[in-house]
């Protein structure tokens, strides 16, 4: 399957079934509206800073990637008869065969089981285009996001920088 049209269904810890599907462009609202439902301390994580508003410049790049450089996938949910997206995770190649990753789930619907599947569902995409390197920064005491990269079975170094944590997972 070509990432821009990757599709997959996982259970999660209460039992409901989320999608984890290729980003669209006509996702722009539903991720926008999952921003919106995001704590401070969650964007802080994700974005290294206070963030709230995006430029349209800022929006244009997350929602309309070219599934080559640039994959990002989305995790959603039907809730009350609609469908929510509820998260996502990206990857942007850096230099050759090392991309960086980065993950945000909306408060409400953290501790489910989401931010392990979009990590399983991204890694696949990464070793089927041949990546050989994930990397990440994380900032001091996000131990959900560290539990996350734990889990993923890949072979992970870690070095203390500065600031945050450096990631480095091994892909081939
Ligand atoms: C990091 C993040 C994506 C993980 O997503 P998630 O859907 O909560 O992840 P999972 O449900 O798969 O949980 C993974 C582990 O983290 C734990 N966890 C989840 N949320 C947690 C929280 N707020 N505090 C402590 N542990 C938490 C889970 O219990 C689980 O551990 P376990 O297997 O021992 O029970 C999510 O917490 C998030 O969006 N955080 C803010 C943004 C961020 O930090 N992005 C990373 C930037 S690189």
């Amino acid at each position: 399957m070509r990432a821009r049209d990757y599709s997959a269904t996982e259970t999660l810890r209460d039992g409901r079934t989320v999608e984890i599907r290729a980003l669209r462009p006509e996702d722009r609202a539903g991720l926008l509206a999952a921003v919106g439902r995001t704590s401070d301390k969650s964007l802080y994580r994700r974005f290294f800073g206070f963030k709230r508003g995006f430029t349209d410049q800022e929006i244009n790049f997350y929602v309309n990637v070219d599934f080559v450089n640039h994959v990002a996938l989305v995790a959603q949910l039907n809730e009350d008869g609609q469908s929510v997206i509820v998260g996502g995770s990206r990857y942007i190649i850096g230099q050759p065969g090392q991309a960086e990753v980065a993950f945000a789930v909306d408060d409400a619907h953290q501790g489910q089981g989401i931010g392990t599947a979009l990590m399983r569902h991204l890694v696949a995409l990464a070793h089927h285009s041949g990546l050989r390197e994930l990397v990440a920064d994380v900032l001091p005491g996000n131990t959900a996001m560290m539990k996350v990269f734990g889990t993923s079975g890949l072979v992970t170094t870690t070095r203390q920088g500065p600031d945050a944590i450096h990631v480095v997972l091994q892909l081939a």
